[in-house]
């Protein structure tokens, strides 16, 4: 599938995908503010690159949380694969693979954990949702490290669903055959329709634990010894807590703007929260992450990885696992010219004087 860039996707995907489908993947709370100041922040940006550099031998490579990846782009959890194409996240996890990065299997998949673990052959991360049924939660971890994933990714910015007015008008609900897979057995499965809300936003409501505190952090951690990742900070004062409690890495997120409306870009706060917690635990960032120059701009502020959420789901619904392989593949390509460009030939020399001269 060729692909000129990850920006044009999403017109091409909305014209495949079922109205309620493409507005549920593409949309944020409220105005939607938050959205497009992630995009708006990432172009207000420059890059002040460095000239005669050899850079005729480079690499893009890198690692997370000592794995290595051909590039620091992974791939963010995002729910529901299965409304983009019929194998679900087994196509998202097949196309990871392939182009040699990780991918985070959202809690609420289409397809049991031990599936995907299964598809994938670099290393799986699992995003984690507490369910105010702790059992069920402990449950769901220890099938999570059974089937071998790396990482506990907890997402800590949602303890309701920020409110998705597409999906309120639109009545979300996952289409007839597909379940919250993982939580099927324990009674979670479905996120049922003729809510007078979004179906989403009420099984959240009715299942999530609300009361997730720093308390839980070190309850997690006391549960599993799988390292655990923070995911949803933007505050510098949050990320040395979350280092504080053990946390192996933290995600800059706003969650795509899908949850405050109103709350700052990504990489507006990263050096904030670059400067308060050091190298003292990794910073992985997403939020309009479009760009192999965004990649750069990130890595220059701090981070170690960056993560792409919606550009996935638009190679899914175009191509399948060929069209999720080739949007990261675009991208990792955009960024080894960044690179060559801006005078870096490899992730190290990619540093904050490129942005801040
Ligand atoms: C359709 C969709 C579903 C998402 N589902 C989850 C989820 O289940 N868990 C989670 O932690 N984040 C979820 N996110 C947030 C992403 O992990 C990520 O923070 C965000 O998509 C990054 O922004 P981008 O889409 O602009 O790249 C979701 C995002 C989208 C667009």
């Amino acid at each position: 599938m060729e692909i000129i860039n990850l920006v044009e996707l999403e017109a091409l995907a909305r014209a495949r995908l079922p109205v309620s489908v493409f507005d549920y993947y593409a949309s944020g709370a409220d105005d939607e503010v938050t959205l497009r100041a992630n995009r708006a922040a990432f172009e207000r940006l420059a890059v002040h690159h460095r000239v005669l550099v050899d850079v005729s031998r480079r690499t893009t490579a890198t690692t997370v949380l000592g794995h290595p990846v051909t590039s620091p782009i992974l791939v963010a959890p995002t729910a529901f694969h299965g409304m983009a194409c019929a194998e679900g996240e087994l196509a998202t996890a097949r196309a990871a693979s392939a182009a040699g990065t990780i991918m985070t299997l959202s809690s609420l998949s289409n397809t049991n954990v031990e599936e995907v673990a299964k598809a994938s052959t670099t290393p799986l991360f699992f995003q984690l949702y507490v369910y105010r049924d702790r059992g069920a939660t402990t449950a769901l971890v220890r099938r999570v490290e059974a089937a071998g994933a790396k990482a506990l990714v907890l997402t800590v910015d949602a303890p309701l669903l920020g409110r998705r007015e597409r999906d309120v008008r639109n009545r979300f609900a996952l289409p007839k055959g597909l379940f919250v897979r993982n939580m099927l057995a324990a009674g979670y499965g479905e996120v049922a329709t003729e809510q007078p809300d979004s179906g989403l936003a009420a099984y959240f409501a009715s299942l999530i634990d609300s009361s997730l505190s720093w308390t839980d952090i070190d309850w997690l951690r006391q549960l599993t010894r799988l390292p655990v990742v923070v995911k949803g900070i933007v505050r510098a004062d949050d990320a040395r807590r979350a280092r504080d409690h053990g946390a192996s890495a933290i995600v800059v997120s706003n969650h795509g703007g899908r949850q405050l409306d109103g709350s700052p870009a990504t990489i507006d706060v990263l050096p904030r929260v670059a400067d308060a917690v050091g190298d003292s635990v990794e910073i992985w960032l997403d939020g309009g992450v479009r760009r192999g120059t965004d990649v750069l701009k990130a890595i220059a502020l701090g981070a170690r990885a960056v993560l792409i959420g919606r550009p996935v789901l638009w190679g899914l619904a175009l191509g399948g696992e060929q069209g999720a392989r080739s949007v990261i593949d675009a991208l990792q390509r955009e960024f080894d010219v960044a690179m060559a460009l801006s005078g870096c030939p490899s992730v190290a020399a990619i540093t904050g004087d490129l942005i801040h001269p």
